[in-house]
């Protein structure tokens, strides 16, 4: 194609009632291709969809639509290649690649554009784009609840130490804990692919805002694409974010799951706690001292989740004052999420790294159960089931027990039976069946509950859930 002699050819497409180019800051703040140039595959998938159903309507003719495909392969082969030339002039990927189509194939790729308009093509590449990573980040989340059932099925029966309060609790199992993190990732997952369905209508010919007079087929082009319909209404279409939206609060609930486990990486990895050992390949060293092995990766997941929140908040920002239908800010929206899916994709791949290579100290999960008292329940619980103790006293009883066991600085298994009857007369040999941190986990088989033998089941019925 001819470039239009003044350096301004963005007014090549659009600038037949301008009689000037736009400024140099106009350019740089209008141009979206430095980051839209990631929308390229849907974008030629869309305008091939788009031509074959302008042929097919009798709106092309059949050699024009031929060329327009050809032109519109050669374009793809050569953006995959690297020799395609992406200019800033020429705005956004809609134009890089309308204007190389003209240069490839003449007058019929001005034809492309007809029943058509960028508002219902951005809003058609970009639910491409977000349906595309959606569903990968879905696979990803998949890979790492694998590596977390994998450590849970290993460690259905390590006793551990549960928290509330980050104080110790109720010993539960290693197993238990990790199945925990499956569960919130599978809703991570079911929250994909809800937003999936929501968002998959096609908005390509509601054209510009009011639809067109051309007799086109939009069954015909949402099927192409994938799409289970067009969208019902020409304004919704071009002014709907609620797709880009509805990913960002699945990423960034996703990244708050990731954060707090990332949390108790750093955590459980500290010379205090010792519960776990993270892998070479998963920290790094100090370079002041020799002994400091850094959970980074586990940090920076931590951190990373602020950038996905962030992203979020940005965009539910920019489109909560904005009148039907499109407005320019709308072209910030694909900043946030490309930067919330790739930051989370790392965020996955790190962890599903992590927790892959992770090793757990059984010994020290075990021997740090008890500590805290974390038996008193079961002490609570033997009394209201076998003496019959009413639950409100059987608790009262139990706290004067564990206050005795603090002033010895002892454990409570390590009280004598004498101790505990002169507490409650009550109270038999039985009881010390119920004190042991194994017999504790043991006895909590209710649905959902830590017993190894639950927490076994639960692997499996979890793989069958999400594998
Ligand atoms: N680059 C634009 C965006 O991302 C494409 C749509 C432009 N539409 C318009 N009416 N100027 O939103």
């Amino acid at each position: 194609m001819t470039q239009n002699s003044d350096q301004h050819s963005a007014s090549t497409i659009w600038g037949g009632r301008f009689a000037g180019g736009p400024s140099a800051v106009m350019q740089r703040i209008n141009a979206s291709i430095g980051f839209d140039k990631r929308l390229y595959a849907q974008d030629i998938r869309g305008s091939k969809a788009h031509c074959a159903m302008l042929v097919k309507a009798g709106i092309l003719s059949a050699a024009d639509g031929a060329a327009i495909d050809d032109g519109l392969n050669r374009i793809l082969a050569e953006i995959e290649s690297g020799q395609f030339q992406f200019k800033t002039e020429l705005e956004d990927i809609h134009m890089n690649v309308e204007t190389r189509l003209a240069e490839l194939v003449g007058e019929a790729a001005g034809r492309l554009h007809t029943a058509r308009s960028r508002n219902d093509q951005v809003a058609t590449d970009f639910r491409l784009w977000v349906r595309d990573t959606l569903d990968g980040m879905e696979g990803a989340l998949q890979g790492l609840q694998a590596a977390l059932l994998d450590k849970a099925e290993a460690h259905a029966a390590s006793i551990m130490p549960g928290f509330t309060h980050l104080q110790a609790a109720q010993p539960v199992t290693f197993g238990h804990h990790m199945l925990a993190y499956v569960e919130m990732f599978g809703r991570d997952r079911s929250r994909l692919k809800d937003a999936r369905a929501r968002m998959n209508e096609c908005p390509l010919g509601a054209a510009a805002l009011a639809g067109t007079s051309f007799p086109i087929d939009r069954h015909m082009t949402a099927q192409a694409l994938g799409f289970d319909r067009p969208t019902a209404n020409s304004l919704d279409s071009v002014s709907d974010r609620d797709f880009a939206l509805e990913f960002l609060a699945a990423a960034a609930i996703a990244a708050t799951h990731l954060s707090r486990l990332a949390e108790e990486l750093v955590l459980w990895t500290t010379a205090q706690f010792r519960f776990v050992a993270l892998s070479d390949g998963y920290t790094t060293g100090s370079s002041i001292m020799p002994q400091k092995r850094n959970p980074d990766a586990a940090e920076l997941v931590r951190a990373k989740a602020g950038r996905v929140i962030g992203n979020l908040n940005a965009l539910l920002i920019v489109m909560k004052g904005l009148p039907l239908t499109y407005s320019k800010d709308m072209q910030d929206d694909k900043e946030p999420v490309f930067e919330a899916a790739d930051t989370l994709e790392l965020s996955i791949a790190a962890m599903t790294g992590m927790i892959r290579d992770l090793t757990v100290n059984t010994q020290r999960l075990k021997d740090s159960a008890g500590a805290g008292f974390t038996t008193a329940t079961d002490i609570a619980d033997w009394l209201v089931r076998v003496a019959g103790v009413p639950f409100r006293q059987a608790h009262h009883i139990t706290g004067r027990i564990v206050r005795l066991a603090e002033e010895r600085d002892c454990g409570l298994e390590d009280l004598s039976l004498e101790d505990l009857r002169a507490v409650d007369a009550r109270i038999t040999q039985d009881v010390f069946s119920v004190l042991s941190v194994e017999a504790s986990a043991a006895s909590r088989t209710s649905h959902g509950g830590t017993a190894p033998a639950n927490v076994a089941a639960a692997v499996a019925a979890a793989r069958q859930r999400f594998l």
